[in-house]
């Protein structure tokens, strides 16, 4: 066995997977969020740790057989967050999270002193107030009686890795999160810690996602039933683990994630494409390779905000089963999700979504549909980026909310104008990180090979020629939205 651990925003998961990519246990463990002020998102690391604990300790109880058979752990994390840790390793803050948006004017100094162009050359990545670089100015600035004692930082799963295992790493695909990586190169930017006044010192040393970097402690072991040769694996972002637990290992594949927000992944072999910032591109947990992500901020949250505010009394699965009815393109009615800003393509807080086109006779189930039109669109609007790069995007694996309604994943076809693959075992980041840990023990030659062992499809879904038409047509005007509506809110 192995166990995959998603340490996330609300909660850990941790997996219990057998050799065959079973899923066999399964434990969930909540913690809080701290939001102080206005745009503040803090966690206590010491939650993440008390509760991983606890939650190993359960899933161990309800495992009846050797421990010893338990030979591997790794880790999923939420990506950015800041640890910072003084001489002896002692959490001298809480944790700053990636939802966190305190740091505009951090990230407008960065483009100032590092300028934009050489700050896209090294980290491939735009200054966004998500990312650790600007949390750490922030603090830098804003505490710097704090700051003084600060030996090396680390982001959320590390901590909890090195409070498992007693050993400080990062591995190099959380690393590319930070702003401060040369991605291509795969180590620390000197120059960018010169430009901006952080020792190098403060940054930990980085692994491979697959390197084992230790096993359990005594302590750990006394606590949770784990043996302490329980060997532990780096682990990698939860982007990258979902991605992995997807298969996205090889060229052409492309991952669609639709949770809270929506994500859509490619895998890249190499750093050497140019997408200006607006999406994402960081380093893989598999080792070497890369990949590019654009992120809509508002995906099943559209949803859940429509549910709220117009269908309270309705469950889930009740509202999404009324636009199967419902013909392409929601009788004209068009929704942009920007409901809370929007990240890719256009990294902008500060715009605001619409509902364009209502008649007197749209009926809830119209809406429904729109909103889900909306947010696939706005998906889109990432793939056809990675395909002006010279992308192949002709096989998406669909996970999250969004694969779990049949109108979904072909309207996803249909509008991706991609075959849409469900998974019949998909088990998003943790999973990935089980694999990792699979991969580290041996089990495997490669992650591909534990993909192609550990995950299966369940449904293919092809594009129909008559709805890639119409959404065509749409596409377009709903890409047109963005720059007319822009005023509205400025
Ligand atoms: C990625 C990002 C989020 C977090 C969530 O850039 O900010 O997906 O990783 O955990």
């Amino acid at each position: 066995y192995v166990i995959g651990i998603d340490l996330g925003t609300s909660a850990v998961k941790i997996l219990l997977v057998d050799q065959n990519g079973n899923v066999t246990q399964e434990v969930t463990k909540q913690f809080a969020l701290i939001q102080e002020k206005p745009g503040y998102s803090e966690q206590h690391p010491e939650d993440w740790v008390e509760q991983t604990i606890a939650g190993l300790a359960e899933l161990l109880e309800k495992f009846p057989g050797n421990k010893d058979a338990i030979e591997g752990i790794s880790f999923s994390g939420q990506m950015h967050g800041l640890v910072l840790l003084d001489e002896n390793k002692n959490v001298l803050r809480p944790a700053i999270l990636w939802n966190d948006t305190r740091t505009t004017a951090q990230c407008e100094e960065i483009y100032r002193m590092v300028g934009e162009k050489r700050l896209l050359d090294i980290t491939k990545n735009p200054a966004l107030e998500g990312f650790t670089l600007p949390k750490l100015l922030w603090v830098k600035q804003h505490e710097p009686e704090i700051y003084a004692q600060v030996k090396t930082f680390v982001l959320p799963k590390d901590y909890v890795r090195y409070r498992l295992t007693g050993a400080l790493h990062m591995d190099y695909s959380d690393a590319a999160g930070t702003l401060l990586l040369d991605i291509a190169n795969k180590e620390w930017s000197s120059e960018l810690c010169d430009v901006l006044g952080i020792e190098a010192s403060l940054c930990p040393p980085l692994v491979d996602s697959h390197e084992e970097v230790g096993s359990v402690t005594e302590e750990v072991s006394e606590k949770t039933g784990l043996s302490s040769a329980t060997r532990v694996f780096a682990g990698g972002a939860d982007n990258a683990c979902g991605a992995i637990g997807a298969g996205i290992l090889s060229e052409g594949k492309t991952l669609c994630s639709i949770g809270t927000s929506g994500v859509v992944l490619s895998y890249e072999p190499q750093a050497d494409k140019e997408f200006g910032g607006k999406v994402h591109y960081f380093n893989h947990g598999s080792p070497d390779a890369y990949y590019t992500m654009g992120v809509t901020l508002a995906a099943g949250h559209s949803l859940s905000w429509f549910k709220d505010v117009f269908a309270e009394d309705v469950s889930f699965e009740e509202l999404l089963a009324e636009i199967a009815t419902v013909s392409v393109g929601s009788n004209g009615l068009l929704f942009t999700p920007y409901i809370s800003g929007e990240r890719s393509p256009h990294a902008d807080a500060i715009i605001r979504g619409s509902f364009i086109g209502m008649d007197s006779r749209h009926k809830r189930k119209d809406f429904v549909r729109a909103v889900m039109e909306g947010i696939t669109f706005s998906l889109n609007e990432s793939l056809e980026l990675f395909r002006e790069s010279g992308k192949t995007v002709d096989t998406v694996i669909s996970s999250g909310g969004g694969s779990k309604n049949e109108a979904w994943l072909q309207m996803q076809a249909d509008i991706f104008q991609a075959t849409i693959v469900k998974l019949s075992n998909e088990q998003g980041p943790g999973m990935g990180a089980a694999m990792l840990a699979a991969y580290g023990c041996g089990w495997f030659a490669s992650l591909q090979e534990c993909a192609d062992s550990f995950l299966e499809t369940d449904k293919l879904y092809k594009p129909k020629a008559e709805n890639v038409a119409k959404y065509k047509e749409l596409f377009a005007i709903y890409q047109d939205v963005y720059g007319q509506t822009k005023k509205l809110n400025d």
